[in-house]
């Protein structure tokens, strides 16, 4: 079932039996293979599952993708149908932040999460980006007001932040994190690798490379943090401006003298001027 109202979502989660545990999905739509795994887990945890499909406006910087990013509603609703989601959630930026107000801090609330948590990794070069996720997160969690949310590896530091959000703000939801869905050659699935031209996609798999070549060094005992991001350069060549190149506590992004099981790689770097980010756990899941 399509939504696009605050007020026809609230009437069917009315609807709904209280004793029904609800899964909600945030997505920005053009739904793939990695959207589907959150899906999945929802329908095996919960009894109803909401799907919500919105393009963030306040997550994109102004020099960002917000109206180039895919938009595919209809197919996003296909691949949900034949999923068994109970209802896709699509509103219009009017309805989710009231129709004429001016998108900013100065006129709405937002959620600021902390800047230990920010101004690191993605925060860095996207001001602003964690602060209309946690905004428009939280929005979902209030309108949906689900059991628990699902949320990708794949976007590793904006999953801590959220489980931070929820902490601090006693948010009565639970947060489950699901992995990283890929293609056979390794490539993160991401809307975003739309963008990528052929030539691209195989220069993108530098990215996965150097995460699998990391991981493979500390298992053969390397635990010098600057040696194993040394041992990227050599999957790097001018095709791709690298971001950053980190490797943190893979529970509180905080720097660690050697890695560790405990670590976190993670990567951006952008291919074609397409920006791909990835991670990998040095220990299991
Ligand atoms: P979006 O990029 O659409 O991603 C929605 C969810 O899918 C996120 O939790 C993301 O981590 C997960 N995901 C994306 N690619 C994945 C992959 N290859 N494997 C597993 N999970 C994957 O992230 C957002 O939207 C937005 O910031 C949002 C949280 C919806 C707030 O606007």
């Amino acid at each position: 079932m399509l939504i696009h109202t605050i007020e026809k979502l609230r009437e069917l989660r009315k609807s709904w039996n209280s004793s029904k545990s609800i899964g909600l999905v945030p997505t920005m739509g053009a739904l793939h293979e990695g959207h589907l795994s959150l899906i999945k887990k929802a329908k095996e945890t919960c009894d109803k599952v909401v799907v919500s499909v919105f393009v963030n406006p306040i997550q994109f910087g102004p020099s960002e993708d917000f109206d180039k990013y895919p938009r595919t509603l209809e197919a996003d609703m296909e691949l949900c149908n034949s999923a068994g989601v109970d209802a896709v959630f699509a509103p219009s930026p009017d309805i989710m932040y009231g129709k004429g107000n001016r998108l900013s801090n100065d006129t709405l609330t937002y959620v600021c999460p902390p800047f230990f948590y920010v101004n690191k990794l993605c925060g860095k070069s996207r001001t602003g980006h964690f602060d209309g996720v946690c905004t428009v997160v939280l929005k979902l969690f209030n309108i949906v007001q689900p059991d628990f949310a699902f949320f990708g590896q794949k976007d590793a530091q904006q999953a801590i932040i959220i489980k931070k959000m929820v902490k601090d703000l006693n948010v009565p939801v639970e947060v489950i994190q699901c992995p990283i869905v890929r293609e056979s050659s390794g490539l993160a699935l991401s809307s975003r690798n739309k963008y990528l031209s052929e030539e691209g996609k195989k220069d993108a798999l530098a990215l996965s490379r150097i995460l699998n070549n990391i991981k493979m060094c500390f298992n053969k005992g390397i635990t010098d943090i600057e040696a194993l991001k040394e041992t990227a350069y050599g999957y790097l060549t001018d095709k791709h401006d690298l971001e950053y190149l980190e490797i943190l506590d893979k529970n509180t992004l905080e720097e660690q003298e050697k890695a560790s099981s405990d670590s976190i790689v993670l990567i951006a770097c952008r291919v074609d001027n397409v920006r791909l980010i990835d991670n990998i756990y040095l220990g299991e899941g």
